[in-house]
């Protein structure tokens, strides 16, 4: 067995041994000891003056009130106050002059292009091009009017949500409820798809010419360019809202169809709609 190690102090040991290597009990260094006591000090007085306790719904405050979610409604507030006198002067400003004032006009096209990415773009698109059945923003072709007054409503009041009597409301009937029987509803398809292009079936064109006569240019206007008074759309300029295929206008005919679009003006400020209008007017087919 190996020579017991001379011990410089008496100190007891813990009564482990390995290989004869014995471990002293020496007490923690001081340092040590007070900064562990420190720390639990520390982590008490955190746990109850910051959030700390989770609970079934939220942790539990802390008494200090610090929330992050506080200090991004702090900034936000912020941020609205330096902003309070500009909305304020955009909302109340006659429309047609925010284009005139270079400040409020930047103003107006930036906050605008972030109220459309928020709000706009799962309908419209995030660039407003539009998709089937949700009309493209960036060109001259409008449903409903393309002047920044007309953008303005269309959007505050919505279309066919029948909440107000601004709100933009027409209804095309579904023709092939008992209206028109199919070969009138053929022929009338066939005259729509030459009116922008080639029909399917040029024999019953003229046949078809009567039936839009009678029918649909009370809305659609005589000639077929429409009447934005009715949401009703051009149907010479080959520009979509639905598509021009034969089957998909014949869809329409029949069964018709029923745009929607939520009214904003409870959701956004006077200042956001007049913001967002202005966006919109100013990406490239503004009137
Ligand atoms: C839930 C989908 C939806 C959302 C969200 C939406 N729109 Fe629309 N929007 C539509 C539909 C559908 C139409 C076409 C309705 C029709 O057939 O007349 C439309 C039409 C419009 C028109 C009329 C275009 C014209 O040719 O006259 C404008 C302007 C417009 N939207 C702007 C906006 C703005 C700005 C926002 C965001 C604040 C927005 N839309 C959000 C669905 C939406
Ligand atoms: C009461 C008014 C009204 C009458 C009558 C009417 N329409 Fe319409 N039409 C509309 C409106 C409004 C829309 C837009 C529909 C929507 O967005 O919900 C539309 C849309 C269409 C479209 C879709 C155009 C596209 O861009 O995709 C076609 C095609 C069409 N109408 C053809 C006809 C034909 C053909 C008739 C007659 C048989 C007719 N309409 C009668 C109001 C009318």
């Amino acid at each position: 067995m190996a020579k017991k190690p001379v011990q410089k102090q008496e100190v007891e040991t813990t009564g482990h041994s390995w290989d004869g290597i014995e471990e002293f009990n020496n007490p923690l260094p001081k340092w040590w000891l007070y900064t562990l006591y420190v720390c639990i000090i520390w982590a008490v007085w955190y746990s109850i003056a910051y959030p700390a306790w989770p609970g079934i719904k939220s942790a539990t405050a802390g008494y200090l009130g610090w929330s992050t979610r506080a200090l991004v409604a702090e900034e936000i507030a912020e941020v609205e106050g330096r902003n309070a006198a500009i909305n304020e002067k955009l909302a109340t400003v006659e429309l047609a002059s925010i284009a005139t004032d270079p400040e409020l006009k930047t103003y107006a096209t930036s906050s605008g292009a972030a109220v459309f990415k928020t709000w706009c773009a799962q309908c419209h698109g995030s660039g407003a091009a539009g998709a089937v059945g949700y009309p493209n923003l960036q060109d001259d072709d409008w449903l409903w009017g393309g002047s920044v007054e007309e953008i303005r409503t269309t959007v505050a009041h919505g279309i066919r949500q029948e909440t107000d009597d601004d709100t933009r409301f027409s209804e095309m009937p579904a023709f092939g409820d008992d209206y028109l029987e199919p070969e009138q509803i053929d022929a009338v398809v066939n005259y729509v798809m030459s009116l922008s292009g080639e029909p399917k079936d040029a024999s019953v064109v003229a046949a078809g010419m009567e039936v839009f006569a009678e029918d649909c240019a009370s809305c659609h206007a005589e000639d077929g360019t429409g009447d934005r008074e009715q949401g009703a759309p051009n149907l010479t300029d080959a520009i979509w809202l639905y598509g021009g295929d034969y089957d998909t206008v014949k869809e329409t005919v029949t069964f018709s169809r029923f745009g929607v679009m939520p009214d904003w003006n409870e959701r956004l400020t006077e200042a956001q709609v007049r913001a967002v209008a202005t966006y919109v007017h100013q990406l490239g087919g503004g009137e």
